[in-house]
């Protein structure tokens, strides 16, 4: 199929390249010029395994290319998908919907035929709806331009095994009107459909919500296993085994179990807040009170990171303290709400010298916190340094062993914020081990 993909971040840009490796024609669309001559170009903005190969292959095959131009846009294809970010609003909880609005505003003067608008982006619930009457009203096409929402739920570090293998697709369409969507969407995902991928079709607002309540979910499971580290740091248990043995219970499960420092990123901090401002705006607020609860816990683990640290140093002021890993997570290089970061960031502010490493994130770790000391390697971020935090859990951080920091650092402290280490081995090589939530 022809399809174009609207908004060309983390979202479209694995869209897009996803899509042409299925062997669709796709021209990705972005005001953003800069970027849109990187990505013709085959160059990446962000770090994502195995994308590079497909934005590449898909260049090279002549069905994937890029775009400033709307009109382009709506000449080219008559699929086109929204992937346009929803962020927090700064000052309030809400999620920002002008650049989704903006591009709406953009493409539906020049829909002249009949078209599919899928809308990919996490937004609040209703807002498909609202888009959708707008984007009619606006389009010479009126009646025969429909929208429907699909939404995404890739994670960044597997966003092309994500995108080409889901678990599962969800379609919202508009039931009081004929729809084409899912036609279109059968035929644009037939290699995982032919493989048995479940596509669950619902109204717009069920669709919207699936995405809504799945990373609420998610954002629960992890708060509420770090609520357990607390209890487990008053009792002397261990949450690493809690967590172990909670998980074989089929109906809790172990993935998203692991206590530590918990959620961070563009995705599950801001997708909880718009979720508690919209159901607000519902008047069904108090349905997602506990979600404010699980936002505390997860800003508590951070400070009790600074705590941790200032215990087992006796004091920050003055002390060098090493900080392996500053993206919110291993394999990506977003540091947006890293809880690494924020905690490197807290610890420097209250006197400590802090140097920082990270395999991926060191240049946009520079931009978002320029007064933080950058080193090149962890060796280098450990020389001489009174304790070492392990924020993420970098695979080359895990495989850390002590004896590569030996006569490197000046004390053998390390304080284990994702519980990524095994405390015996380096306990039994004569450093203070520290994780969260373990004694
Ligand atoms: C999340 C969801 O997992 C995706 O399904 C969703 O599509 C995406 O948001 C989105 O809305 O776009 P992502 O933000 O890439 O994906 O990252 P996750 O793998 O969910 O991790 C989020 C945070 O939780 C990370 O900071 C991670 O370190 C933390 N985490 C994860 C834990 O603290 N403990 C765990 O057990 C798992």
């Amino acid at each position: 199929m022809r399809i174009t993909v609207i908004g060309t971040g983390y979202l479209g840009a694995t869209h897009a390249a996803c899509m042409a490796e299925l062997g669709h024609e796709v021209l990705g669309v972005d005001v953003d010029h800069d970027k849109v001559a990187r990505l013709a170009a085959g160059k990446l903005p962000f770090h994502e395994p195995g994308l590079p190969e497909l934005l590449e292959r898909g260049i090279a095959s002549g069905r994937l290319s890029f775009t400033s131009s709307y009109e382009e846009a709506a000449a080219f294809a008559d699929v086109h998908f929204l992937c346009i970010g929803t962020p927090q609003r700064r000052g309030e909880m809400g999620a920002d919907l002008s650049h989704l609005q903006s591009a709406v505003d953009a493409l539906a003067p020049l829909l002249t035929r009949p078209a599919t608008v899928i809308g990919k982006s996490t937004v609040p619930v209703g807002t498909a709806a609202q888009l959708g009457v707008h984007l009619r009203a606006l389009a010479p096409a009126g009646g025969e331009v429909e929208l429907c929402w699909s939404p995404e739920f890739l994670r960044e570090g597997h966003a092309v095994e994500d995108t080409l293998s889901p678990d599962r697709m969800v379609l919202g369409v508009d039931p009081a009107r004929p729809s084409r969507a899912e036609a279109v969407v059968r035929t644009i995902y037939a290699h995982a459909l032919e493989v048995g991928t479940p596509l669950i079709v619902s109204d717009l607002a069920t669709a919207e919500l699936v995405k809504t309540a799945a990373n609420a979910f998610l954002a629960t499971k992890i708060s509420f296993i770090n609520a357990m580290s607390e209890v487990c740091e008053a009792s002397g248990a261990d949450v690493t085994v809690l967590a172990d043995a909670l998980g074989h219970d089929k109906r809790i499960g172990r993935r998203f179990l692991n206590a530590g420092l918990g959620f961070g990123g563009g995705c599950l901090p801001k997708d909880i807040r718009a979720f508690m401002a919209r159901a607000g705006e519902l008047g069904a607020e108090e349905a997602l009170t506990f979600l404010r609860e699980i936002d505390a816990i997860n800003m508590r683990r951070r400070t009790r990171m600074v705590e941790l640290t200032r215990q087992v140093c006796g004091s920050l002021l003055g002390t060098r303290v090493a900080v392996l890993g500053a993206a919110f997570k291993p394999d990506s290089d977003d540091v947006r709400d890293s809880p690494a970061l924020n905690v490197a960031g807290q610890i420097q502010l209250q006197g400590a010298m802090v140097s920082v490493y990270d395999p991926q994130a060191m240049e946009n770790s520079r931009r978002l916190f320029p007064t933080l000391d950058y080193a090149a390697s962890a060796r280098e971020a450990c020389t001489g340094a009174d304790v070492v935090l392990v924020l993420t859990e970098w695979r080359e951080f895990v495989e850390l062993a002590p004896a590569d920091l030996d006569g490197v650092v000046r004390q053998r402290v390390i304080v284990d914020g994702r519980n990524c280490l095994d405390p015996t081995v380096w306990r039994d090589c004569g450093w203070t081990y520290r994780g969260m939530g373990r004694p």
